[in-house]
């Protein structure tokens, strides 16, 4: 590098309209606009805000040349609280690309320490990056989907027009048996799963009871929840709470797509069961299957870690992706055991985690 830029913590009242101007060079005005309402609830509403710095910043003059955000977030690990953060949006301007910058940013925050449960759900260049940085390797992991408007999938995928008409075919009574038979689990147990509009802080000791039975997994608790899963400025998200005996015994939450997206699929961006529980994941994954099909939406996307959630959505119509998620972590030496690094099982990690989610509609 030919210019010493140096990393600063972002401070917003400092810096705000500087890494507005950024994002609006390099990602243009109406995702800037977009991206501003998204980092405003982090500033102004996310549990954990208080844990800054939020981002750091490469400051060129007054000028911003990249970035590299956190979320601050609480893991628990063998039952026991890690505060810890993911790293998240990364973004440095072309004009500034192929000088290390990223890399200088990212090994800035390595540097000080702690547990990062990821960068999660990157690509490949950031996920290069990390790793030349000092971040390790977690096998990666592959989506599942279930097609519910073969049409409309098909359509979205461009195929050649025999191969379009094949695939019509199958996935079309592929995609009938599915919503079929989560129709029936619903009717079989149906009644015990309600659509909520706010997750209820009484449910928080339920949630880590539950949470505790992985090896390692985020802390959700109903203020990091609502945070997440109803108050984000546009993303429309539905909230599923499943009750047995009186008892929460789970909950799931899943989104369609936001308005103009040039994929229109619905994803589950979380979830949370007893681990092994798949009685209760089956019932909640069923109900997001009838509910999303009634919203008419082409397809619906989860990520599980959990092998016997996997083996579930298979036998309920998801199929795998062919292009797995990439996912790193650091600073987790005496923290997870090494063999987690390969064992996804030990792990409860979902779509949502890290910044995953967080963006869609504003890239
Ligand atoms: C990816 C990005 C952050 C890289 O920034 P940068 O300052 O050019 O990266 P660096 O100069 O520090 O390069 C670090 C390494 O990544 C590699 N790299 C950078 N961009 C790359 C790309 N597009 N494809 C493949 N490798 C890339 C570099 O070759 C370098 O590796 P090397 O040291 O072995 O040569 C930047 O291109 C960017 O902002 N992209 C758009 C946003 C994005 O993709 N963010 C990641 C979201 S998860």
């Amino acid at each position: 590098m030919t210019r010493t830029i140096p990393v600063v913590d972002y401070d917003r009242a400092a810096h705000e309209p500087a890494l507005y101007a950024f994002t609006a060079k390099v990602l243009g005005k109406e995702v800037a606009d977009r991206r501003a309402r998204v980092l405003s609830s982090f500033h102004e509403r996310m549990p954990g805000r208080e844990r800054g710095p939020l981002r750091h910043i490469l400051l060129d003059g007054d000028r911003v040349a990249g970035t590299l955000g956190y979320l601050p977030v609480d893991f628990l690990v063998n039952g026991v609280r890690v505060p810890s953060r993911f790293t998240h949006d990364l973004l440095i301007d072309p004009e500034y690309r192929g000088g290390g910058l990223a890399k200088l940013i990212v090994a800035h925050q390595r540097s000080l320490g702690g547990f990062l449960p990821g960068g999660m759900w990157m690509t490949d260049p950031c996920w290069k990056i990390h790793l030349a940085c000092g971040f390790d390797d977690v096998a990666p992991l592959g989506t599942q989907t279930l097609v519910l408007d073969a049409g409309a999938f098909v359509r979205q995928r461009k195929l050649p027009a025999l191969k379009a008409l094949a695939a019509r075919v199958g996935l079309t009574a592929a995609a009938m048996r599915a919503k079929n038979g989560a129709a029936a689990i619903v009717r079989r147990g149906g009644s015990d799963v309600t659509a909520v509009e706010r997750f209820d802080p009484a449910h928080d000791a339920a949630w880590l009871a539950m949470a505790s039975g992985y090896g390692a997994t985020r802390v959700r608790d109903a203020a990091f929840l609502n945070w997440k899963y109803t108050q984000h400025p546009f993303l429309d998200y539905r909230r599923l709470v499943a009750m047995r005996d009186g008892k929460p015994a789970g909950f799931l939450v899943w989104r369609p797509a936001p308005a103009g997206a040039s994929e229109p699929r619905a994803v589950i961006p979380d979830y949370l069961v007893a681990k092994g529980d798949m009685a209760t994941f089956r019932l909640l994954v069923a109900r997001a299957v009838v509910d999303a099909a009634a919203a008419r939406v082409p397809s619906l996307a989860i990520l599980t870690t959990q092998s016997a959630a996997r083996e579930s959505l298979r036998t309920m119509g998801f199929l795998n992706s062919r292009t797995p998620n990439t996912w790193v972590v650091a600073g987790w030496q005496g923290i997870l055991q090494p063999e987690w690094l390969k064992d996804h099982d030990a792990w409860h990690a979902v779509l949502g985690d890290s910044d995953g989610d967080i963006w869609v509609g504003s890239m």
